[in-house]
């Protein structure tokens, strides 16, 4: 038989650890030379090793290191990557045609993906899709769509907020460092209201849900005026902000004040959706309907496709042309996210998400019980993070949260931080780790705190 002509990944990768150099290996280092020379220093990276395959829960390496994967290319590759369902559908599509813009001439795959975004996101209203490229543009759309049906311009938008980084969604993301430093001035018209973050809030957990919707209706008031909000923007639980969970009842509360008022509620999904939380949508743990939904990163395995869908009037409400983009709704990214979501209702990949997250949780906790310095640990389904703080208080301690990611990296575990201040671990294994990986994981990264 001959050898392969490049390196296979997907699901038959062996599913296990495996460090065969130090961490970058040579070859990686290799590259990384010729990555200082071309590419810009902006563009970051968590993990100095380049990747030549990956599957199930593992990336291979240059030098042939197998690490564990917890992070899934920042919660996108949550069907596996080279899901065979995507891999065939992909290859069938690139070898039909791989664009005609959907401006142009359309194609079912388009249709198709906002037919399944109209089943499957909350709500059994009458719906509409439009599709785009990044979830940054996901959000700027829905936030014109919010201004065009609403004929208002004020978008509110939360502290530890994240949303991409073009002009506008940078305006609306919480965090100047790195995100914003120097890249002023922004889009107006945005208003930032406090999040209801249960560790941090003042008057402590338990206020937490009452206070938070007392003191975000009353500062729009206040300040913006509910006549002139066009929506409120919001992560069921956020992000990059550092995986904060609200307390239950605080979105359902918002959702109504919303409707109250007039003002449509969008729900960036963006990191929640796509089965990530243990339901399709982290909306649906709270019974909540938002009017529109922005989706990206999992919905189609790692190809660039995002999606507002929401409210046919509202939808509607946009002029013939005013929503697009040349490469919007790509076929081979549409052909992607039809193999990804059949991928997902055929293996109940939402039940696997609730699954890895009743095996990671109690043994976090184990861990956080031990560990003085872990403030908090939370999370839904198959997005799960502690938060390193000072032991005996809440002051965050990136530093250490640093120390204990670049331990895992060595011993060959992919963990991410984030956070505002830069203090939480944060676990997002692909649905598909098989449950060995998923458990040595966690020991590395028990390893990684008893070594402190
Ligand atoms: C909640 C949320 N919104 C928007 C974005 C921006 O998506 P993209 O990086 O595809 O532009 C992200 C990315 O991390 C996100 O997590």
């Amino acid at each position: 038989m001959n050898a392969p002509l490049f390196a296979v990944g997907g699901p038959e990768l062996p599913q296990e650890r495996r460090v065969v150099t130090e961490i970058p290996g040579p070859a990686s280092r290799e590259l990384l030379g010729r990555r200082q020379r071309s590419v810009a220093r902006g563009v970051s990276h968590v993990l100095p090793v380049f990747i030549t395959a990956a599957g199930g829960g593992v990336l291979v390496d240059a030098d042939g290191n197998s690490l564990i994967d917890f992070g899934s290319g920042i919660a996108v590759v949550s069907a596996g990557n080279a899901a065979p369902a995507v891999v065939e559908r992909v290859s069938e599509q690139a070898a039909r045609f791989t664009h005609t813009c959907f401006m142009v001439t359309p194609y079912e795959g388009y249709v198709a993906v906002c037919e399944e975004l109209a089943a499957r996101t909350p709500g059994s209203h009458e719906k509409r899709s439009a599709l785009f490229n990044s979830g940054a543009e996901a959000v700027e759309n829905a936030v014109k769509i919010a201004r065009h049906a609403s004929g208002r311009q004020a978008v509110i938008a939360f502290d530890h907020a994240y949303h991409g980084r073009t002009n506008l969604t940078m305006a609306l993301t919480a965090k100047n460092m790195p995100y914003k430093q120097g890249f002023g001035p922004f889009a107006g018209e945005i208003y930032r209201a406090p999040m209801a973050y249960p560790l941090r809030w003042p008057g402590g957990p338990e206020a937490c849900r009452a206070q938070a919707l007392d003191v975000i209706t009353g500062m729009i008031h206040a300040q913006v005026g509910e006549q002139n909000v066009a929506a409120v923007l919001i992560e069921p639980i956020q992000g990059e902000g550092g995986f904060i969970v609200p307390p239950p009842g605080f979105l359902a509360g918002l959702a109504d004040w919303c409707r109250s008022n007039g003002i449509i509620l969008i729900a960036d999904e963006i990191q929640t959706g796509f089965c990530r939380t243990g339901q399709w949508f982290a909306c649906e743990h709270e019974g909540v309907v938002p009017d529109l939904i922005t989706t990206a990163k999992g919905i189609a395995d790692g190809l660039p496709l995002a999606a507002v869908t929401g409210r046919a009037e509202l939808m509607d409400a946009v002029h013939v042309g005013g929503l697009g983009g040349t490469f919007g709704g790509n076929p081979v990214a549409c052909a992607a996210a039809l193999g990804t979501i059949d991928t997902m209702a055929a293996a109940d990949l939402a039940g696997r998400a609730r699954h890895i997250g009743d095996v990671m949780l109690p043994r976090l906790t184990k861990l956080a019980g031990a560990s003085p310095c872990i403030g908090d640990v939370r999370g839904r389904g198959a997005m799960i993070a502690v938060e390193i703080v000072k032991p005996g208080g809440t002051e965050p301690d990136p530093v250490l949260a640093g120390t204990v990611a670049k331990a895992c990296h060595l011993a060959g575990l992919v963990v991410l931080t984030c956070g505002t201040f830069g203090s939480v671990l944060r676990f997002l294994p692909p649905l598909v780790i098989g449950d060995a990986l998923l458990e040595e994981g966690l020991s590395i990264l028990e390893d990684a705190f008893a070594a402190l």
